[in-house]
């Protein structure tokens, strides 16, 4: 079993004049795959490598299985941790690179060697045990690290960019093998990136982090449709969700939303939030991929209908990435390729309200 708990934990680093992390609270469940996501420098590493030992905590609490853990040496904390440089021994082979931190705490022979060729199983690398790092693949010495990792059998394992070496078509298959192996060892993960899809397709729940501070902690599902804040709406799903000012406004007994010359609808569930912004600017959050064309089935399609024409047509395959401009704000929408759109076409685009996010202009929180 493997908790981990932050409580109002702070990090600064030169006697305090950088703060990097100005308050933390987070619980992790057991057995959970908790992936950090965030821009560069926002504090994902340094929380990675608290809950590692590698980083005191500056202030809080920092607990590991209900056990404080702020002054437990990293080496009794029975915690694995992989890197993005893999940080392989290059003199040893790959079997000895698992083997070494076994070695070091006097474990029997058998019992090591039991160990690595568990870990070499399941990760596929039997073949490569008596190869040196050097003649191996970005993926293959990725492997090695993570069951370097696996056989000191840790209750947590903490993921640093582990991928972000390695080039797209082997991120993509590595991914699933992570996941898979999550869900063999039934261990804790912690996972870091910056990279969305690697995010939302193995978490079981995603902080995302900015500045230090936790914006939003939750399911993938939950982050993608609803959304706290703009940041969250922005850094989750691609291309990013498009950013619309708008005004709330009066309909006789109805309220509506106005925004670049069209009207919206307000959907039910956000009427009694929505009216006491009337005469007021927000902004309406709309995912490129909520845009529908004409190609639609009926239903699907919305109250509000655009007429565009397309600055640019991206095809991608089974989509089209279609740029459109509507009184200076810009648009992008991803439409089904099925329902063929060219640079310069002039075209029917329908929002449904229920997919629109609306957003207070001030505080930028989900409304
Ligand atoms: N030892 C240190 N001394 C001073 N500042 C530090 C130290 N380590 C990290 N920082 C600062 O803390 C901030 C967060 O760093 P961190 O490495 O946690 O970011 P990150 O989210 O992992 O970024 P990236 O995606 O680029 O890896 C950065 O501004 C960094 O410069
Ligand atoms: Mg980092």
């Amino acid at each position: 079993m493997a908790t981990i708990k932050f409580k109002d934990v702070t990090k600064s680093f030169d006697n305090g004049k950088v703060t990097v992390i100005p308050r933390l609270s987070l619980d992790i469940k057991d057995k959970e795959f908790v992936v950090l996501v965030g821009p560069s420098g926002c504090g994902k590493s340094t929380t990675l490598r608290m809950i590692a030992g590698l980083e005191g905590v500056s202030s809080g609490e920092l607990y590991i299985d209900e056990k404080k853990v702020n002054d437990v040496p990293p080496k009794d904390r029975d915690i694995a941790m992989v890197f993005q440089s893999y940080a392989l021994y290059p003199h040893m082979t790959v079997y000895k690179n698992m083997a070494f931190a076994l070695k070091l705490k006097k474990i029997p022979k058998e019992e090591i060697d039991k160990k690595v060729m568990w870990a070499a199983k399941i990760l596929d690398i039997e073949p490569y045990l008596d190869r040196k790092p050097k003649a191996l693949s970005g993926g293959q010495r990725q492997r090695v690290a993570l069951g370097r990792a696996m056989v000191r059998n840790p209750k947590v394992f903490l993921l640093d960019e582990p991928l972000s070496n390695l080039d797209a078509k082997l991120r993509t298959e590595m991914r699933s093998q992570i996941t898979m192996l999550h869900k063999k060892l039934q261990t804790t993960f912690v996972y870091v990136t910056h990279d969305q899809t690697e995010a939302m397709t193995m978490a079981d729940r995603i902080v995302v982090m900015d500045k230090g501070v936790i914006q939003q902690y939750d399911t993938p599902q939950k982050l993608y449709n609803e959304p706290a804040n703009m940041f969250v709406a922005g850094f989750i799903g691609s291309p990013q969700m498009n950013f619309i000012d708008s005004t709330v406004i009066r309909s006789g007994k109805d309220i509506k939303i106005s925004f670049s010359e069209y009207e919206l609808d307000v959907p039910k569930s956000k009427k009694q939030a929505l009216e006491s912004y009337i005469g007021k600017d927000i902004i309406i959050g709309i995912r490129p991929e909520h845009i529908l064309s004409d190609s639609t089935p009926d239903k699907e399609k919305g109250s509000c209908i655009l007429n565009v024409t397309a600055d640019l047509a991206e095809m991608t395959g089974n989509e089209t990435n279609v740029y459109f401009d509507l009184n200076g704000q810009k648009y992008i929408a991803r439409i089904k390729t099925e329902r063929k759109i060219s640079s310069g076409d002039s075209v029917k685009l329908y929002i449904d309200e229920n997919t629109v996010h609306f957003f207070d202009k001030d505080s930028t929180a989900a409304i």
